[in-house]
């Protein structure tokens, strides 16, 4: 679960609270991880250290001796917006936690006493955030590629998916005759749209059969945490756009906004069929790859339910085996994928998002 992004991050943790038992026993909590925990007993203390220090993740109490834990949060939004902000608070004060929440952009809040499990979990989770942004910030070809490569390591089914997405959706892209910029942005949402599975756990990306509804509703967070997280590295609305509503359907059945038609964004529209293409045609944890004429008359009978009929015909007149056989076998060469021949096997229901077509 825990990733790295970039090995050479230092992360550095810093824990306020005005009593000393609490904060050696975190930085005990800590001391075989390679987090480089700091501490500080009061709100300026921690301004002080935030001001001279790149902080990954900041975990504060609220009622403190000074400048309340809420008041400090809010101005490290300021002073240091990247940093990822949680607070930590006794059951009593929950109500001041929430406020804190819409008031500062508070990441999470962890109840006193917490489960050490817990806390390790949440602060990797905020780690990985903070270095998720920081890679995205750095907008250029390679780091979105070895990115969008690092989330594929996730799940042993999807190597090269990422790839293969941003190939299907350039046809599609070429033949609405998109502008070069458009078609750069879309093939960059292609590498990232799936970049919220960094937040999902491997055991549930890797089950093998259908999820159980409680899966599910994690899995179907993945846009959203994308999403947000694009936003804070300030890349374009196209690519924002594509992370969140690539799991959107045409008729508004899909997630994680049920939006419909042309509401969903037309780049969302696009990579949307790209992916389940790609779905189809590859071997998951949960059901074989099928054939590549099988798999585009299963994209037809979604045709208006989950994607926009003009896009699909555009797709299905434009796909054939030979320009997907060059497909993977340029991403062969370079080294990025392993070839998929297309002798299958599997027939029957097909399963996608958790639904059978
Ligand atoms: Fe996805």
């Amino acid at each position: 679960m825990f990733l790295i992004i970039r090995e050479e991050m230092d992360d550095k943790v810093l824990f306020v609270d005005d009593e000393k038992a609490i904060l050696t026993s975190v930085r005990r909590l800590f001391l075989d991880k390679q987090i480089n925990v700091q501490i500080a007993n009061n709100s300026e203390e921690a301004l002080s250290i935030i001001r001279n220090n790149n902080i990954s993740v900041i975990v504060s109490d609220n009622i403190m001796p000074g400048v309340r834990g809420v008041d400090l949060l809010e101005r490290v939004s300021r002073i240091s917006p990247d940093t990822i902000r949680i607070m930590m608070t006794g059951y009593a004060d929950l109500s001041t936690t929430i406020d804190a929440i819409n008031k500062c952009g508070v990441y999470k809040f962890i109840v006193k006493p917490w489960a050490n499990n817990e806390l390790v979990s949440i602060i990797e989770e905020a780690i990985t955030r903070y270095r998720v942004i920081q890679s995205l910030k750095e907008t250029d070809e390679p780091t979105m590629r070895s990115l969008a490569q690092t989330i594929e390591l996730k799940d042993r089914y999807t190597k090269g998916h990422c790839d293969r997405v941003a190939s299907y959706s350039l046809i599609i892209a070429d033949h609405l005759n998109l502008q070069d910029d458009t078609k750069k942005q879309i093939k960059y949402g292609c590498w990232l749209h799936d970049c919220g599975k960094i937040g999902v756990s491997e055991e549930i990306l890797n089950k093998p059969g259908p999820l159980t509804d409680g899966e599910y509703e994690i899995i179907k967070k993945h846009p959203e945490w994308g999403a947000e997280v694009a936003k804070q590295a300030n890349l374009s609305q196209e690519i924002v756009n594509i992370i969140l509503y690539h799991h959107e359907r045409y008729d508004g059945k899909g997630y994680p906004l049920g939006i419909k038609g042309d509401e969903i964004p037309q780049e969302a529209r696009i990579v949307a069929i790209a992916d389940v293409f790609d779905a189809i045609t590859s071997d998951r944890s949960y059901q074989k790859k099928r054939e590549f004429s099988e798999a585009k008359n299963i994209i037809a009978s979604m045709k208006r339910t989950a994607f926009d009929p003009h896009l699909v015909d555009i797709f299905l007149r434009s796909v054939n085996n030979t320009r997907i056989e060059q497909i993977c076998l340029t991403l062969k060469q370079e080294g990025l994928v392993e070839y998929h021949d297309t002798t299958v096997e599997s027939q029957g229901s097909f399963w996608y998002n958790n639904q059978k077509f």
